[in-house]
């Protein structure tokens, strides 16, 4: 296998740092490079080296590089959120393209032939296939699912120009944490429909579930479900195939059975032993009946498929905010409010210096020891 550290770009994310974990126990050093936008320190792997910045920033790219040997890279870094890339599709472009089209460039210059891509099941569209393939037609419907895929094509592009293999992987909904409860899913802001349902469990507020005359087994939505250390250990898997000489692949990582709305509802209710307050409201415009992802092809080229079940996804995760009630954040919470002006700040000046500044200033923060580009 080629010798060197990885890069995780977004290793301190939710997918990112489980990944970054992963990829320490598995023995590979690890570099991490993050703009903390939506991301949290704490979540980074200690025996994993951490560089604060943007990867829109060749500069940045280009000393972590430098100074590292790094022989593959695994892109998680970027925006998720679907509604929001409507209301600001340059943001999402901004970062889910113009991200992975500076990975490329500092991979070209610095001969780095190997790279991981996260994607997403939004570069299909709303598919009639029982369960997705590979090679189903991709219809994105948002500008975040057509940023995916805009970056898919551009890394296709860089293995036929400049010999970059990649192992571009697309999934679904993704659940869980860590088995010791200390990191898990904390977005600044929450969309992902388990830990909304946990959260609404605790605290007995009333939630919806959209529509339930779907042609699904219980009437509601049906979707594709995966932990995130299945997922992380695909992410090994596709990196070490690459680093001995495996072929680029596009991979599926799906269930090939899912979950439907009623299903999760019910079974966080049994994990917590706090019934869910739910009521049935209309049907939402576009929600297909059932998205579920075929894993043949993950199986055939990886040996993957998920081994975690949708009852481990919730136990993992209440567990993880049983332990942790502030997530990453501390009391008087000002470490995402911090966050969430920065995702502004940085897409409007990226000024890199100013917005180092303002971290600076954070005791949690202080506690660590952060690399910066001039620190390189
Ligand atoms: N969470 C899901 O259910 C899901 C499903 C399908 C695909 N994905 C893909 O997985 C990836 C990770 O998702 P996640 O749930 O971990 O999201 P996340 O928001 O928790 O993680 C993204 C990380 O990237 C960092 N980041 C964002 N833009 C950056 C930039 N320009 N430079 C440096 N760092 C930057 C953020 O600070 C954060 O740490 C995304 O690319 C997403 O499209 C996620």
């Amino acid at each position: 296998m080629e010798e060197g550290k990885i890069l995780v770009t977004g290793g301190a994310g939710y997918i990112g740092s489980h990944a970054v974990r992963q990829l320490v126990k598995s023995g590979f050093q690890v570099v991490v490079v993050d703009n903390l936008s939506t991301g949290h320190l704490d979540a980074v792997d200690p025996k994993a080296e951490f560089v604060y910045g943007d990867v829109r920033n060749l500069g940045l790219l280009d000393a972590i590089f430098t100074k590292n040997k790094i022989v593959g890279v695994m892109q998680f870094a970027g925006k998720i959120i679907v509604p929001e890339s409507v209301s600001h599709p340059l943001s999402y472009f901004d970062d889910n393209f113009s991200g992975v089209l500076a990975i490329l460039r500092a991979m070209r210059a610095h001969d780095c032939k190997n790279i991981v891509f996260s994607s997403t099941a939004a570069v299909y569209g709303s598919s009639k296939e029982p369960a997705i393939t590979e090679d189903a037609p991709l219809h994105p419907e948002s500008p975040y699912g057509f940023s995916k895929l805009a970056a898919e094509h551009l890394i296709c592009d860089c293995e036929k120009a400049y010999g970059i293999k990649h192992c571009i992987f697309r999934y679904f909904n993704v659940a869980g944490a860590s088995e010791d409860s200390s990191i898990g899913e904390a977005h600044p802001v929450e969309t992902h429909l388990i830990p909304v349902t946990v959260n609404a469990s605790e605290s007995g507020k009333q939630m919806q579930i959209f529509g339930n005359d779907y042609a699904t087994r219980d009437g509601t939505n049906l979707r594709d479900y995966i932990h995130v250390l299945d997922l992380a250990d695909a992410h090994v898997l596709g990196m070490k195939m690459l680093l001995n000489g495996g072929n680029s692949a596009i991979i599926n990582l799906g269930s090939e059975t899912g979950y439907t709305n009623k299903e999760i509802v019910e079974t966080v209710g049994e994990v917590t032993g706090k019934k869910v307050n739910y009521v049935f409201g209309p049907r939402r415009a576009g929600d297909a009946d059932s998205i579920v992802a075929s894993n043949k092809k993950a199986m055939e080229i990886l040996g993957w498929k998920p081994t975690r079940d949708l009852k481990q996804m919730i136990t993992d995760d209440v567990n993880w905010r049983k332990k942790h009630p502030e997530l990453y954040g501390n009391p008087n919470n000002k470490f995402s409010k911090v966050q969430l002006q920065h995702v502004d700040k940085v897409n409007e000046t990226r000024n890199h210096s100013s917005l180092y500044e303002e971290l600076e200033n954070i005791d949690r923060i202080k506690a660590h020891k952060i690399k910066v580009a001039n620190d390189l």
